[in-house]
């Protein structure tokens, strides 16, 4: 590794930010590290203007508040410009390819970030069909398969309170009730398939027709195995957090039904409105637990607002992460050179 006035450098140059699975632990380790030093500068108001000039294009088949948001004022802090587009006011809406996109945006900028997550088999699919064309990084900013810059926010908000080593930990990823609309299942699936590879033992929670796609189960068991942590599924709320030192209770709409009929789910879910993240559930958990959630949460069904305004709750500090890890990733894959970092 390269090694600069300011320490260590980091540098993806045109890596494509799709799943975790896609990228190294060594490379998550550095973008975490990249990250903490971003926030550093951040905070600090000193100048990191790694991507003058830089033009990345966020494009979005679904609402957001956080990822928005975090890669506008991200790539702004880093010198650079966004255009935000959605889906139904571009040519998309009329049929147009995701090849064609994919190149006329790669000729006028410097990076593609998409989201197109609610349609299970569709938004990975698109993506990589836009990165097989585009000569630039695309960076997914939500898929159906992954959601890879809220997990890497999630793994550095649990490095910055429990340390670096999370050997014997317990994390728990839980089914919750929501009303407000069926959520993908992308997060879920890419916290099993990233926390098994940095040392948590993983238990998954769900109500049997919540399951996740078998393909995520299968990398989240070959990853626990290869890193020698335990990774089980259970059908009850509590198994995810019994001694846990991590809970993220959530919700998420059916894979067999979500994409063409979201209400089956909503309509199915209405019998399991007791997977409720409270207080007797926190109880639970061992002293010191965090309570985290990619957020929206759905407050008084996924979680009381005693506990997600509670001391466990580390949900401000998880999305602020987003910010960080956001300028990480645009750096690292959009720079003309090394990042320097401490
Ligand atoms: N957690 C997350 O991705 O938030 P948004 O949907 O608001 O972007």
């Amino acid at each position: 590794m390269a090694v600069s006035k300011r320490g260590k450098t980091f540098w993806a140059r045109g890596k494509d930010w799709i799943t975790t699975q896609e990228w190294s632990e060594a490379e998550i380790d550095k973008l975490l590290a990249l990250s903490g030093d971003l926030k550093r500068r951040f905070r600090a108001g000193r100048p990191h203007r790694y991507l003058p000039d830089k033009t990345i294009f966020l494009l979005f088949f679904d609402k957001s508040t956080r990822t928005r948001n975090s890669f506008e004022a991200g790539i702004t802090q880093l010198g650079g410009h966004a255009h935000f587009l959605t889906a139904d006011v571009m040519q998309i809406a009329h049929g147009e390819s995701p090849k064609d996109t994919g190149i006329i945006l790669s000729r006028y900028g410097h990076a593609i970030a998409i989201r197109h997550d609610l349609v299970p088999g569709e938004g990975n699919r698109y993506m990589r069909e836009v990165a097989r064309w585009a000569d630039k990084p695309v960076i997914n900013m939500q898929c159906d398969v992954d959601h890879p810059c809220q997990t890497l926010a999630d793994l550095m908000t649990i490095r910055e309170r429990l340390g670096k080593n999370l050997r014997g930990r317990k994390i728990g990823v839980s089914w919750a009730y929501a009303p407000s609309y069926a959520k993908p299942l992308s997060v879920p699936q890419g916290l099993i398939m990233l926390m098994t590879r940095f040392g948590l033992d993983v238990t998954l929670a769900h109500p049997p027709e919540y399951r996740l796609m078998p393909e995520t189960l299968e990398a989240a068991r070959a990853n626990a195995a290869a890193a020698g942590v335990r990774f089980q599924v259970s059908d009850r709320m509590q198994d995810a957090f019994d001694s846990a030192d991590i809970v993220i209770p959530k919700s998420w709409g059916c894979l067999d039904t979500m994409g063409a009929r979201p209400q089956e789910s909503l309509e199915l879910a209405k019998k399991y409105q007791h997977w409720i993240c409270d207080r007797a559930k926190m109880s639970l958990t061992r002293p010191g637990s965090l309570y985290m959630h990619p957020l929206p949460a759905d407050r008084g069904y996924e979680v009381t607002d005693e506990v997600i305004d509670g001391p466990n709750s580390v949900v401000f500090d998880e999305a602020e992460n987003r910010l960080h890890t956001a300028k990480a990733i645009m750096a690292a894959t959009m720079s003309d050179k090394p990042i320097p970092y401490k």
